[in-house]
């Protein structure tokens, strides 16, 4: 058992309702603050002179600069397992050019997947690894990553093989899913259906032997999959036993409603969504993720997230790293700059980081600060909680905890 304090502030974000707005007093503050933890897990957290009194000798590590304590961060979105960059998209989409023009002269999804076809295992779990300790620097202790850049049987177990390895070798928790169903690869040569059809017979119990994932996403997109073709291939992949994502509108106001209907446990982007598409999430446990990154990398609107919040969602924010739309992959400073332009409340955003992003994974021992949770959490120097947000992403933890030990990278 170990005793860490004192902080400023712990900002434990339990006890708050998972859907719907939230207001800053709903949040929990505990100044002067410790949290004892034993064998990755939280024992308790309260005032750190308490919690010394009543455990006489215990093992403590005592912080000398003052700090605010939170949860770290799960980041429920990202394509971080990918070879190549795709600078030359970004250079011709800043400069004003179309998708089509792009995907013409060798741009978009497919690009990615030419390269990352042809990247070694290892190299791209080498390159996983490195992306997953910079964000688990930055906070993020967990971390989502799809497959989606192979689209074919050898690539596409290649890529959760990379995963499955850089799990083993970062200190970030890593929950894989499958992505085949990105777009229907340009070198398959039967319809959408059959090559959805292929993902469930052929495909997806080889994952599941081989253990590689248990969930899976599909892109709904007048580009790639319809939601009529989408709808049975998420029954059929919950019949395997798959927990849900979907890649839900965009571009175009089409996902959503096949998300909810198969029961997924979330639908991702929503740039594109209407009243429509927000009242189904709001009367649902689907969780809403908005991926502010894929609106700066595209220099599209941001996601509705105000207006899914006032409608009673529960909202997540995600990073959607990816070599095309969001290259950036810097969590904290796309939620803090989204939230300046949705008028987002400091509890919405980091309950959207971490308790409602652990319910977009599924997961109940991570996202909060109490008994029995995993021991995952950071520190930034600073005495109020309000200035993460205030800094827009520039103030970075001092200090990231995985499982209870302090990880110096
Ligand atoms: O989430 N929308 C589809 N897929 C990714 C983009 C992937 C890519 O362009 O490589 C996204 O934005
Ligand atoms: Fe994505």
């Amino acid at each position: 058992m170990r005793l860490t304090g004192p902080f400023a502030q712990i900002i434990t974000m339990a006890g708050l309702p998972l859907k719907g707005a939230l207001a800053d007093e709903q949040l929990e503050v505990i100044n002067d603050s410790g949290i004892i933890t034993n064998e990755g897990k939280i024992v308790a957290v309260g005032n750190y002179e308490a919690l010394l009194a009543a455990h006489p000798g215990i093992d403590t590590d005592v912080r000398k600069q003052p700090m605010v304590l939170l949860p770290g961060f799960i980041d429920c979105h990202t394509h971080i397992c990918f070879d190549g960059t795709r600078s030359r998209d970004y250079a011709m989409r800043i400069s004003g050019k179309s998708y089509l023009d792009i995907a013409r002269a060798g741009g978009g999804i497919w690009d990615s997947v030419t390269k990352t076809r042809a990247a070694k295992e290892q190299v791209l779990a080498e390159s996983l690894i490195s992306r997953a300790n910079r964000h688990f620097q930055e906070g993020v202790t967990t971390i989502e990553v799809k497959s989606g850049y192979g689209l074919d049987a050898y690539a596409e177990i290649k890529m959760l093989r990379a995963i499955k390895y850089a799990a083993q070798h970062t200190p970030a928790t890593l929950i894989s899913t499958c992505l085949a169903a990105h777009m229907k690869p340009r070198d398959y040569e039967g319809t959408e259906q059959q090559y959805l059809d292929w993902i469930i017979t052929d495909l997806l119990p080889v994952l599941k032997e081989h253990d590689l994932t248990n969930r899976v996403d599909i892109f709904i997109e007048e580009t790639a999959f319809s939601a009529a073709t989408a709808l049975s291939f998420l029954e059929k992949a919950k019949a395997m036993g798959m927990a849900l994502t979907v890649h839900a509108d965009q571009f175009t106001a089409a996902g959503t409603a096949v998300a909810v209907q198969a029961g997924a446990l979330s639908a991702d982007h929503l740039e594109a969504s209407t009243d429509k598409e927000i009242a189904l999430l709001a009367a649902s446990d689907t969780v809403a993720v908005v991926l502010p990154g894929a609106s700066m990398g595209l220099g599209m609107p941001y996601a509705p997230a105000r207006r899914l919040l006032d409608a009673g969602t529960c909202v997540a924010i995600a990073s959607d790293w990816n070599p095309g739309s969001a290259p950036m992959g810097d969590l904290l400073m796309q939620a803090a700059v989204m939230s300046a332009a949705e008028k987002l409340s400091t509890a919405e955003v980091l309950a959207g980081l971490t308790v409602r992003a652990a319910k977009a994974l599924g997961l109940q021992h991570t996202g909060a600060l109490q008994p029995g949770m995993d021991a995952d959490f950071q520190a930034y120097e600073t005495t109020d909680y309000r200035d993460i947000l205030y800094y827009q992403g520039k103030l970075k933890p001092a200090t990231v905890w995985k499982g209870g030990q302090k990880i110096i990278m």
